[in-house]
């Protein structure tokens, strides 16, 4: 079964337009919880633009389900992570202009930060995953830490405009998948995942999680967030059936043809 992590980071959002404590993030997580959700995935950003520091204490406190802090590299908050010690830590980039994370953490020029802090998350009992492009040179540095999980960007996916640029992101994300398998990292994927392009990744050769925020919590907003989750709950168990698996047997030794 693949994994749902579901990322409640708007929900922060819409409270924090008012200043007042609705929507309740934890109240968010509750219902993403009984919609089917395996995780719940919280963005604690250096300029706690939605996500604050007591609503991540609240949630280890409270949820009684698995938490995955995504993080910067930033020392402040890599100690803020190793005092909650979510079930998971995905690092990921931070830039303060941006709207949400455009890329994947540069591994190889951050290695002499990461490797440590990669480290003191392992010690801790803290699964420590590593937001990447499908890039095979960051993916060969994801090896030189003690991290033994990528999450790989999908937002050039997402964005692609149309078959062929789909088919190309998509053939990347593939190859990445491979390297994962080959090098015993388990592969989570995520961003820019809706309920329209999420068949794709679900070909991608031992996908473990996926994360999702923004196309839920949009849909939300007219179903309800549990039955938001649900949808998509139901979506990912097609990856499980016959049909599926054969499509990604094809599809990978299909890339692998081409590699030859
Ligand atoms: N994974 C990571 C590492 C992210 O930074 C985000 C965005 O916060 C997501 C997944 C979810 O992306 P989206 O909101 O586009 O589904």
């Amino acid at each position: 079964m693949i994994l749902l992590g579901v990322n409640i980071d708007h929900v922060a959002t819409l409270r924090n337009a008012r200043g007042g404590a609705d929507p309740d993030p934890l109240l968010a997580a509750q219902l993403a919880l009984l919609g089917g959700a395996s995780s719940i995935t919280v963005h604690l950003r250096e300029d706690r633009r939605h996500i604050r520091d007591r609503d991540v204490e609240l949630m280890k406190e409270k949820l009684g389900a698995p938490l995955n802090l995504e993080m910067s590299i930033d020392y402040e908050i890599a100690e803020f992570a190793l005092r909650i010690a979510p079930d998971q830590a995905t690092l990921v980039p931070e830039r303060r202009e941006e709207v949400t994370t455009e890329a994947g953490i540069d591994v190889i020029r951050n290695l002499k930060r990461i490797a440590p802090i990669s480290e003191k998350l392992r010690e801790k009992g803290i699964r420590a995953v590593l937001f990447v492009d499908p890039d095979p040179a960051q993916l060969h540095a994801c090896l030189k830490t003690s991290s033994r999980a990528v999450e790989l960007h999908t937002g050039a996916y997402a964005r692609a405009v149309n078959e062929p640029e789909r088919r190309k992101e998509l053939d990347r994300l593939v190859k990445a998948a491979l390297f994962c398998a080959e090098n015993g990292l388990a592969l989570h994927a995520g961003h820019g995942l809706s309920y329209h392009n999420l068949f794709g990744i679900l070909s991608l050769p031992g996908l473990r999680e996926v994360n999702i925020g923004h196309a839920i919590v949009a849909r939300a907003l007219f179903t309800g967030l549990e039955r938001a989750v649900r949808e998509m709950r139901e979506l990912l168990d097609l990856a499980a059936t016959h049909e599926f698996i054969e499509r990604r047997r094809s599809f990978t030794e299909e890339g692998a043809r081409k590699e030859r």
